[in-house]
């Protein structure tokens, strides 16, 4: 590396000078667009750990400091004294809303809160038994068949109708597939409540009888949102870039963002970590599931530890501890088989050497399975509400990488490591 602006590679008998290009904040980037051009060179980065794939003004991670900034503001602040639709707003446009313009975006997002009616007869298509994120998958890909009007997405009021309607639709897609699993009528969404508190209702309100929203849970679903609402270019949202690049409409690379988000390294982990902590049962046997997790052979690992980018802690995990201490309290729950194994296991995992020297802290998803569970959702539940969260984020980024103009279709290269060419023999002759 030679200066500030540039870094100087070497390799053969070739010199390039690469361009540093420097962040607001976070490491500078090294500009290799021309490597392959100008050296015939690719690089190699599987996994991509040290690869910017994109310029984006939404999220930043410091994985050092554990810090997350949406548009630049504390997650704790937002956690604290924001709202779920407050923060759509910022990721969306940029800016913490005036009052005005707050009120006139909760209406738009309440104004497409229902589905076309047409579309509960495509939840009845899907098995009884189906997971609910199986279910989101295809409903919100098949919104593409429902919602003509805001496909094109060159054209930005389409655009922007598309976005809010996935804001506000995927509450209530998620909400159907729940209750269709549970065989209960589809409950249509009351846009006199909160988005929270409508999505509580959509999953738990029955026709015989009243269901009455609980300020302290309709906080805390609105925190776990909140928490999860962007967390810059992960796997889900890296997998909606992708597909947007090659100009697929905005409810297919939502419904690709779900599928990637289902993964257990990913998503999935809250509901793999709930199960895990099921299976230890009792604190005497986590030393065998630390044991376990330690042994490579083994193929286990502890859930909702661990991270790609916070290597001291998770941010989101402290906020949502303190939320699982309010509800459990709120609740009476205070003696969860579940929450003492959990404590518990933080306790070792924290003190033990392995998980200290590869930096493995306890993640989000660690502490928001058991407020979930804890609300009345099943685990199966737990990475739709996850989706439902991160939907602002996937199109937030999606929305920025349509608008930039040095936008391309994202083309990975590769290290070809397969035969090099031969001749076809004939099927008698093998
Ligand atoms: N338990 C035991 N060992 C672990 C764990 C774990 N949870 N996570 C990582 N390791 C070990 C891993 O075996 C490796 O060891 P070594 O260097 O000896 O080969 C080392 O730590 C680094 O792991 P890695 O797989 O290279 O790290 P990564 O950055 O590729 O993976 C991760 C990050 C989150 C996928 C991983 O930590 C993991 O699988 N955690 C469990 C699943 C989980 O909780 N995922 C939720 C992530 S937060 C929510 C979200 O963003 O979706």
């Amino acid at each position: 590396m030679a200066d500030t602006k540039t870094a100087t590679l070497t390799f053969g008998d070739k010199t390039l000078s690469l361009p540093i290009l420097k962040p607001t904040i976070g490491p500078d980037v090294v500009d290799i667009r021309k490597l392959y051009a100008e050296g015939d060179v690719f690089t190699y980065d599987p996994g991509f750990t040290s690869t910017a794939a994109c310029d984006s003004a939404i999220t930043y991670i410091d994985g050092d400091l554990g810090e997350l900034l949406y548009r630049g503001y504390p997650i704790e602040q937002l956690a604290n004294q924001s709202t779920h639709l407050e923060v759509c707003y910022l990721l969306l446009y940029g800016e913490l809303p005036t009052a005005d313009q707050l009120d006139d975006f909760t209406t738009r997002v309440r104004r497409h809160t229902m589905v076309h009616e047409q579309m509960h007869n495509f939840f009845r298509g899907f098995r009884r038994d189906s997971h609910p994120m199986a279910t989101m998958v295809g409903v919100v890909g098949a919104m593409s068949a429902f919602y003509h009007d805001s496909l094109d997405i060159n054209d930005p009021w389409q655009r922007e109708v598309a976005a809010i309607r996935m804001v506000a639709k995927l509450p209530t897609i998620a909400a159907m597939a729940y209750k269709y699993s549970i065989g209960q009528p589809f409950v249509y969404p009351k846009n006199a409540l909160s988005y929270a508190g409508n999505f509580l209702h959509m999953c738990f309100a029955v026709p015989c009888e009243d269901y009455v929203v609980q300020p302290a849970l309709e906080r805390a679903m609105d925190r776990i949102m909140m928490l999860h609402a962007d967390h810059e270019q992960n796997a889900s949202t890296s997998t909606v870039r992708l597909a947007g690049s090659s100009g697929a409409n905005p409810f297919a690379c939502i419904a690709a963002g779900i599928a990637c988000l289902w993964g257990p390294a990913h998503g999935g982990a809250n509901q793999a970590c709930l199960e895990m902590l099921k299976e230890i049962g009792t604190v005497d046997r986590i030393p065998e599931f630390i044991a376990k997790a330690k042994d490579k052979t083994s193929g286990f690992r502890l859930m909702g530890f661990g991270h790609r980018v916070y290597k001291n802690f998770d941010p989101r995990a402290k906020v949502m501890k303190e939320s699982a201490d309010e509800v459990l309290d709120l609740l009476g729950v205070h003696n969860n088989p579940l929450l003492q194994v959990a404590k518990e296991l933080e306790r070792i995992a924290l003190e033990d050497e392995y998980f200290i020297s590869k930096k493995l802290y306890p993640n989000v998803d660690f502490y928001s399975g058991i407020i979930l569970e804890a609300m009345g959702f099943p685990t199966a539940m737990f990475t739709p509400i996850f989706a439902i969260s991160r939907t602002v984020g996937w199109i937030s980024q999606w929305k920025e990488m349509i608008g930039d103009p040095t936008q391309r279709i994202g083309r990975p290269r590769q290290l070809y490591v397969g035969p090099t060419r031969r001749d076809y023999t004939d099927l008698a002759k093998r």
